[in-house]
């Protein structure tokens, strides 16, 4: 933990589009200071500095600092690692499974090196895979690797709740846990429109319809940038995990935790509610599912074991 007048540090591990985004978003809270790392040379020295010179216009005051290596990212507090490859059009985040796992277990084992009490917040995909082998290679306690798929799956879910209701977003609690892939599990159970039960406001086709946009929701900003995948929200949606662990809110979130039991699964990582702050994961929350829902869950921790059994 830093001096109490010191800043904690956050280093961003992948300066594309998602880490660059979260980058700034973090800046403009001016909670942290910013180290950036980026295997391409040139890369994390470019967005320091414009990152840097964006703070008179948009009055922030953090340092803001380019390594070349990540030996020399480790003495942050948190680490953001968004790197590695994203999707393009037709494919799905698992296509991605061998050359992210490839690049996040040498970024595993290099962090392994950091403070003890770091945290890891991990954004690349297939995430819930990702996760799991970041814990592996890395062997730090699971209670410090976060994986960044809930709030992002969760905020879209909002969104389409919102687009089909005509009520902001702002006023609808949604949640969606699982994988953050396909099966991913949107549950309306725990799912609040202006504090009532998504159940008692959606119909079935309205359920069923948001779901699929819900699913289907990266897969489409994909099939229209065409080069790349989503990055605004999902570098918001770091930035708030971030954010909830420097400012130790206590919030529950859904995030990406090994697990031990939990739900009745183990040996992978999985979407659930936890709480979370200055420690990572306070604690993992069993709430109570539908049984359609926990069907579901089922489903998509399988997933995330058959996948991380092939690249083991
Ligand atoms: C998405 C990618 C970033 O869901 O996973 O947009």
């Amino acid at each position: 933990m830093p001096l109490k007048n010191e800043k904690p540090k956050v280093a961003i591990i992948g300066c594309g589009q998602v880490g660059t985004q979260a980058a700034t978003l973090l800046a403009l809270n001016s909670l942290c200071d910013l180290i950036l790392y980026d295997v391409i040379e040139g890369l994390s020295k470019g967005r320091a500095l414009d990152l840097s010179q964006a703070a008179v216009p948009s009055v922030f005051d953090v340092s803001i600092t380019a390594v070349n290596s990540l030996e020399e990212t480790l003495d942050a507090d948190i680490f953001l690692i968004t790197a590695g490859k994203s999707r393009l059009p037709g494919m799905s985040r698992t296509d991605l499974v061998n050359v992210n796992a490839e690049i996040i277990g040498k970024i595993a084992k290099k962090l392994s090196f950091s403070k003890k009490d770091s945290i890891f917040v991990v954004v690349t995909n297939p995430l819930d895979v990702m996760v799991s082998i970041f814990l592996k290679k890395s062997g730090r306690d699971r209670a410090k690797i976060l994986g960044m798929g809930g709030i992002l799956d969760s905020a879209r879910l909002a969104y389409f709740i919102s687009k089909e209701t005509g009520i902001s977003p702002l006023e609808i609690d949604a949640w969606v846990l699982g994988a953050h892939s396909n099966t991913m599990v949107p549950c309306f159970s725990l799912t609040r429109i202006k504090g009532q039960p998504a159940d008692e406001v959606l119909s079935s086709n309205q359920k069923e319809k948001i779901v699929e946009k819900t699913r289907m929701g990266g897969a489409e900003i994909v099939s229209y940038l065409k080069t790349g995948s989503a990055f605004l929200a999902p570098g918001a949606s770091a930035a708030k995990l971030v954010k909830t662990i420097v400012e130790d809110e206590n919030f529950l979130l859904p995030v990406s935790v090994y697990l031990d039991g939990e739900y009745g699964f183990q040996g992978a990582a999985l979407g659930v509610p936890a709480i979370v702050g200055r420690n990572g994961i306070e604690r993992i929350v069993e709430i109570k599912l539908l049984p359609s829902e926990l069907e579901a869950l089922k489903v998509s921790f399988k997933e995330v074991k058959e996948i991380l059994s092939k690249v083991n």
